[in-house]
């Protein structure tokens, strides 16, 4: 079959990429609204290896299944190298990213004029609930190793693995 019929079997995927170091309240938002959209979404926990986490990618990977397991169309995989590549591999047409503040903006456009420019794949830009507009993974973790309370920022499983790590060092 061919035209528009063709093309409207096609399974709709896209890609929410991140460091998830750990996963917030704030990720998981935006991946609970492209699992609306996409018939399937990737997590991708893309690897940096010159940027030590505080939890190693399998620790993150874990815990990201677990807090989206009610979304069975959300599968989350590890990849080292440019996401561009990750899309290739399973014929993914779009990023699909938060965008909590015009801070953000600059940054994420470059990536997104970079990747449409590498391989053609889109980024579709989500504002980010406002509950979350301020919240990001660094803080979390500054905030958590102080003692503050994050127990409304991440998810409860997020916040034990978090409280068991800081507790270690
Ligand atoms: O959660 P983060 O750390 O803000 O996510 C940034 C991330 C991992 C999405 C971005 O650094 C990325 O896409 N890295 C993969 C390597 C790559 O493709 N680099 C070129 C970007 S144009």
């Amino acid at each position: 079959m061919t035209g528009p019929e063709s093309e409207g079997s096609q399974v709709r995927r896209a890609v929410c990429p991140g460091s998830f170091d750990p996963i917030t309240n704030g990720h998981l938002d935006i991946i609970a609204r492209a699992a609306r959209l996409y018939d399937e979404v990737y997590v991708a926990v893309m690897i940096n290896k010159s940027k030590k986490g505080l939890f190693e990618i399998e620790e993150r990977i874990g815990l990201i299944r677990e807090v989206t397991s009610e979304y069975a169309n959300v599968r989350v995989e590890a990849f080292h190298g440019l996401l561009v590549d990750f899309c290739k591999q399973r014929d993914i047409p779009a990023i699909v990213k938060g965008l909590r503040a015009v801070s953000d903006f600059d940054y994420e456009l470059q990536m997104a004029q970079m990747n449409i420019g590498l391989t053609g794949v889109e980024t579709l830009f989500v504002p980010t609930n406002p509950t979350y507009s301020f919240l990001s993974s660094s803080l979390v973790k500054e905030v958590a190793a102080w003692g503050g309370d994050v127990s409304h920022l991440v998810p409860a499983q997020v916040l034990e693995a978090l409280n068991k790590r800081l507790a270690k060092d």
